[in-house]
């Protein structure tokens, strides 16, 4: 499919350029910026109505689908936006959202830090570093003075984006900043230094809200919640905003939530698309349109280490993190 490329960004006439129904496979979702050749298969996970979503240009959401614009060239750097990625579930697609949003916004020319604050180093892996073998972590920046961030900064195979791994050291931080002063803020005043350098910095959070957590939402400007769509999903989300609210009330007055990101969608399931509807009932506006469908294709790339605008940089997996990236920035322009 060749797309038609609109250049102003929101005068989208394409009615006329539409393709008939008949030239699109069933359960392709049209998408008059698609960069990509789709894959009808994962494109069916997240078109569940390719008919009225062509005509009305819906989103897998339900709600119209805005036009987000092609990031032009940066004239300055930074300072860095910091978004950290929570959710105090595991397998939700924390580490999967902060490694394809990081790449996807360097490929816009946006320098990007990873990093890495979960004591797993899953984030580590899924950019092909062994933490294992890593002599200097995030955890010696955070507990060391006088360590400097270049000591453990990696760069990435990704041009313009950089890391801060972690390994299994990181576990021992969380006992022992529960005695420092200030602990709250130990990973906001380690990252300081670095503001200047990036466009953005994303923190890839442990599944807690323990004092690690914390201390990635007291850093940050933005939280971007990810959910599954699967059938727990809203359970445990009060705690968690809950926690947002305090930690921006009592220690970090410029926190706030970017959006609830929905993830390992398909809505060739009806349960899949009932759990998005209950999530777009309960967060309105704060859920990206963007939406990740399920495919197999991400746990691959942990296996490759490399993020999937890489691995498999023209699947419809690459593009939605490519939309992602563009709806951030637009929701960061909006301000
Ligand atoms: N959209 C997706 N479709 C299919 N599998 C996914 C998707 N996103 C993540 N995964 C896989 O699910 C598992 C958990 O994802 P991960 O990003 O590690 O979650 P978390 O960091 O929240 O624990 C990983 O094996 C990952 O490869
Ligand atoms: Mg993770």
């Amino acid at each position: 499919m060749t797309a038609p490329q609109s250049t102003d960004g929101h005068d989208v006439k394409d009615a006329d350029r539409i393709p008939d129904d008949a030239e699109l496979p069933d359960g392709q979702f049209y998408d008059p910026d698609a960069e990509y050749e789709p894959d009808p298969e994962y494109a069916a996970t997240i078109a569940p109505d390719a008919a009225r979503q062509r005509r009305e240009r819906i989103g897998p959401t339900g709600r119209p689908l805005p036009y987000f614009p092609i990031p032009g060239p940066l004239t300055e750097r930074g300072p860095a936006k910091i978004i950290a990625m929570c959710n105090q579930k595991g397998g939700v697609g924390k580490t999967t959202s902060a490694i394809n949003l990081g790449a996807a916004l360097a490929e816009y020319g946006r320098r990007v830090l990873l990093v890495d604050f979960d004591p797993q180093g899953a984030l580590s892996v899924g950019l092909g570093v062994n933490p294992m073998e890593l002599d200097l972590t995030i955890y010696n920046l955070l507990m060391e003075r006088g360590m400097a961030a270049d000591e453990v900064l990696l760069k990435t195979a990704v041009a313009g984006m950089d890391l801060l791994p972690s390994n299994i050291d990181l576990s021992a931080a969380e006992v022992q900043l529960v005695s420092e002063v200030a602990r709250e803020s130990t990973l906001s005043r380690a990252l300081q230094p670095l503001l200047p350098d990036y466009d953005f910095i994303v923190i890839d959070c442990q599944p807690s809200l323990g004092l690690l957590t914390v201390n990635a939402l007291t850093a940050a400007h933005k939280v971007i919640v990810p959910l599954e769509c699967e059938f727990f999903a809203l359970r445990g989300v009060a705690l968690l905003t809950e926690t947002i609210e305090k930690v921006q009330e009592r220690l970090n007055p410029q926190l706030s939530l970017d959006g609830i990101l929905a993830t390992m969608y398909d809505s060739r399931t009806v349960h899949s698309r009932e759990v998005l509807a209950r999530v777009v009932e309960a967060f309105d506006d704060s859920v990206y349109h963007t939406v990740i469908g399920r495919t197999v294709r991400f746990p691959e790339t942990t296996v490759a280490g490399e993020p999937i605008t890489t691995y498999a940089s023209n699947s419809v997996g690459a593009a939605a993190y490519r939309q992602l990236a563009r709806e951030v920035l637009a929701r960061c322009h909006a301000e």
